[in-house]
């Protein structure tokens, strides 16, 4: 462990000030006016003695204006796609926040319990400050791309293992994550906590540990809770918002992601989604829509192109148009990089840039509404 902590310090030293020189990206600079003393103030040193993360210190509160109209706009990067020569210059271009889609999670660093691993989640950490870009942490408590190990342990030996886990990674990355997903889709799409090892070993008391540890970590990473389908108002999204609520009032976490993983024309209303985001800020929180794809029944037909383009206009709306809302972060830069094909039959063409890495109406739309001006919103 010792050795992994020590050559990443380094890497950190020696790319350090290339993070201060941020390459403007293309998105970044339609709204450079709204987001630059964002940007300064995440760029301000760590001050080591801040203890804001504490369990027994205050969780940030957005202040009144901190964040109306300044969003980051980001993307979910797989190690591999860095190889690729289009997919970076995209994401150079385009993008300011970046999550590793799926080498952070437990599975990719910690196969075996209690030896750590962040040899390719490092490359990402390490290609987003070469790159001025900041990086949200993905994920920590989940039921998918989880050892073995972790589902044979009994109650106790979970406990243990959660803990160590989100703190060593945590740790580890303490001067390099904006964020850190602690807890992702601990609800099932019914609404009620999610039948998973977590839940039939330790019943819901899970959540409020890892987020404990998390706490306990005292680094000042914000702590995010993650979930799918909570975008509007029903039933999962209340069950979401009295989890939310419950971890807010015992000041166990600062932001609250939405994911955003829809189907072309199946956004709940404009309205809806804003008064959605509000509710859980006025918990005090953060929000962000955290992994945003729009996908389509192929082969794509014209006119749901023009749907999904607004589609994604409204996910950018809703969000600059919600004080505490953070930014939107859409889940791979083109076609070839989405997990919807593979992942629900039939479906694809999710995401802002095409098989070719060309740019979509989608984009154009997205980025229309970065600058404020909303296509019709679909009925
Ligand atoms: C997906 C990745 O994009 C895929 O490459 C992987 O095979 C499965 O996981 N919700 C999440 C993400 O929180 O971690 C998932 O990412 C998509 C659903």
């Amino acid at each position: 462990m010792r050795h992994f902590v020590t050559s990443h310090t380094l890497i950190l030293v020696v790319t350090g000030f290339l993070s201060f020189n941020a390459v403007e990206s293309r998105l970044g600079a339609l709204r450079r006016a709204d987001t630059s003393d964002m940007m300064n103030q995440m760029n301000q040193p760590i001050n080591e003695n801040d203890t804001s993360n504490n369990a027994t210190g205050d969780v940030d509160t957005p202040e009144p204006d901190e964040c109306t109209g300044k969003i980051y706009v980001g993307n979910a990067v797989d190690a591999p796609y860095l190889e690729k020569q289009s997919y970076v210059e995209i994401l150079k271009q385009y993008f300011e926040y970046i999550t590793p889609g799926n080498v952070m999670k437990w599975d990719a660093t910690e196969k075996s319990q209690g030896v750590f691993s962040f040899d390719a989640s490092d490359k990402i950490v390490k290609f987003a400050k070469d790159n001025g870009k900041k990086v949200r942490g993905h994920v920590g408590v989940w039921h998918n791309q989880v050892p073995q190990w972790l589902k044979d342990l009994d109650g106790p030996g979970l406990i243990n293992a959660t803990q160590n886990h989100i703190k060593t990674v945590l740790q580890y990355y303490k001067d390099d994550l904006y964020s850190f997903d602690v807890c992702n889709e601990v609800l099932g799409d019914d609404g009620n906590l999610r039948d998973s090892f977590w839940s039939q070993k330790l019943n819901d008391s899970f959540i409020e540990m890892a987020f404990q540890a998390a706490m306990d970590a005292g680094t000042n990473i914000k702590l995010y809770i993650n979930d799918y389908s909570v975008e509007g108002p029903g039933k999962k999204s209340d069950a979401y918002y009295a989890i939310v609520k419950s971890l807010a009032e015992k000041k166990l976490l600062h932001g609250v992601g939405f994911q955003g993983h829809m189907i072309v024309g199946k956004l709940p209303s404009l309205e809806e989604m804003k008064a959605n985001l509000k509710r859980f800020v006025d918990l005090g929180l953060e929000v962000a829509y955290s992994e945003v794809d729009v996908r389509v029944p192929l082969p794509a037909s014209p006119k749901d192109l023009v749907q999904q383009a607004q589609d994604y206009a409204t996910f950018v709306t809703a969000c600059k148009e919600t004080q505490g809302c953070k930014g939107v972060t859409v889940w791979g830069v083109g076609y070839p990089d989405s997990w919807v094909p593979s992942t629900f039959q039939g479906f694809g063409d999710a995401l802002l840039f095409d098989d070719n890495y060309q740019p979509t109406q989608a984009l154009t739309s997205f980025e229309q509404a970065l600058k404020g001006n909303l296509t019709q919103e679909s009925s």
